[in-house]
């Protein structure tokens, strides 16, 4: 078969890696990258740190606004599937590339498989709501991470074509956390003590658009007692540029890190603080507690499991949650899969065969 699988943003790297590899036993793997991030850290890094091979298509769309961004994925994609005529098309997550070339697609008639299908926030707020829900809209095969995913898609009855498979970044952290390990220099370079300091991401539209919760988060941040280590996403650098916001010298604002440096970032944390999807995780498998800067959160059983707690961008939560948030000491197993969702993707979608 011919499957072609769209790429665009930073954890789409991680989350097309294992999978690619997967694909090209059996079929033909043609990679398209919308080009929606482009950085060299947001980009260039991650094929090289995941050992993707480079992109067969570039797109190229950049920034721009969220109806400029999808409309230009859909037009530039469309070319590319006319022309290549794939059996089936993999999108994955919640950003304006997953939705733009599912449209793109279903309307060629050409089937889509959408992985990480059904996660909800229940907030129409987030882009990436509105992106995820219309992807499983479109979708032929959703690829589930978590039960959780299979009984929202149920509610909102969709429940053909639906494979609780497990995360596929669960199955990435498990193949290249050991990597990170033995490659990164991280730590040595920024002179950190394992255990002996935080890390901080925050990228979210609601923390960086609302200039109000960015400044209490940096409020928050400024009265931690511990080294703050926050790689910054460009859109939240402009976002401090914009509101003049200054933060005190034990939060050292850095570049945004390759992928194996950020494993071994998150590994010797003692807490991370995040309003990413990825991080979330990533500090679930590798047990690291998390506090969410965020209200609600898709990955509830990182919640209820007590390795992660929401705390919005209310100063005293964030404050509080730093110095007191203890987990258990252990954790369910099998939560978020096996470790081999991408050869259950597979396999699923070689028995579906082409449409
Ligand atoms: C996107 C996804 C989000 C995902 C995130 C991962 C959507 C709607 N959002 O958000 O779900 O969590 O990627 O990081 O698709 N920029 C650069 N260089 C780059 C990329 C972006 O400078 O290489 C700047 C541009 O000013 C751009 C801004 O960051 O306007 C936002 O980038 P964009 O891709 O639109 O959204 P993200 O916030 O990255
Ligand atoms: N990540 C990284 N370097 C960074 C920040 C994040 O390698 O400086 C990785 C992170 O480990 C995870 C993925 O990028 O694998 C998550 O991307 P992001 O937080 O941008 O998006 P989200 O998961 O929120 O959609």
């Amino acid at each position: 078969m011919k499957i072609l699988s769209i790429v665009g943003a930073r954890p789409e790297f991680v989350q097309a890696a294992l999978l690619s590899e997967a694909i090209r036993r059996q079929h033909t793997e043609i990679l398209v990258h919308t080009g929606q991030h482009y950085d060299y850290m947001m980009n260039d890094v991650f094929f090289r740190d995941l050992e993707l091979r480079a992109p067969d298509y570039n797109l190229d769309v950049g920034s721009g606004s969220h109806a400029r961004q999808t409309g230009e994925i859909m037009i530039r994609s469309e070319e590319v599937l006319l022309r290549e005529k794939p059996d089936w098309v993999i999108v994955r997550g919640d950003t304006n590339s997953t939705l733009g070339a599912a449209l793109a697609a279903t309307k060629l008639q050409i089937p889509v498989a959408h992985i990480e299908a059904g996660m909800r926030s229940f907030n129409r707020a987030m882009p990436e709501e509105i992106n995820r829900v219309l992807a499983d809209r479109l979708a032929d095969l959703l690829f589930c991470a978590t039960e959780t995913a299979v009984r929202n898609l149920a509610q909102e009855g969709i429940v053909s074509g639906v494979h609780c498979v497990g995360d596929v970044m669960y199955d990435a952290a498990l193949r290249f956390a050991p990597i990170a390990a033995a490659q990164s220099r991280v730590l040595e370079q920024l002179q950190l003590v394992p255990q002996k300091y935080l890390l901080v991401t925050a990228h979210r539209s609601a923390n960086t658009d609302n200039r109000e919760n960015l400044r209490r988060i940096c409020s928050a941040l400024d009265q931690l007692r511990e080294p703050v280590i926050f790689p910054v996403h460009p859109r939240t650098r402009a976002a401090l540029k914009e509101a003049q916001i200054e933060t005190r010298p034990h939060i050292r604002l850095i570049e945004p890190v390759g992928y194996l440096d950020m494993l071994n970032l998150e590994k010797h944390a003692r807490r991370i603080l995040t309003d990413s999807g990825g991080v979330q995780r990533e500090a679930y498998y590798l047990g690291v507690p998390c506090v969410t800067l965020r209200d609600e959160t898709e990955w509830v059983e990182t919640i209820d499991d007590g390795w992660n707690v929401l705390v919005g961008t209310d100063v005293n939560r964030i404050v509080n949650a730093v110095e007191t948030f203890d987990p258990p000491t252990d954790k369910p197993s099998g939560r978020f899969g096996d470790g081999h969702a991408s050869e259950k993707i597979i396999e699923i979608l070689g028995r579906m065969g082409s449409k």
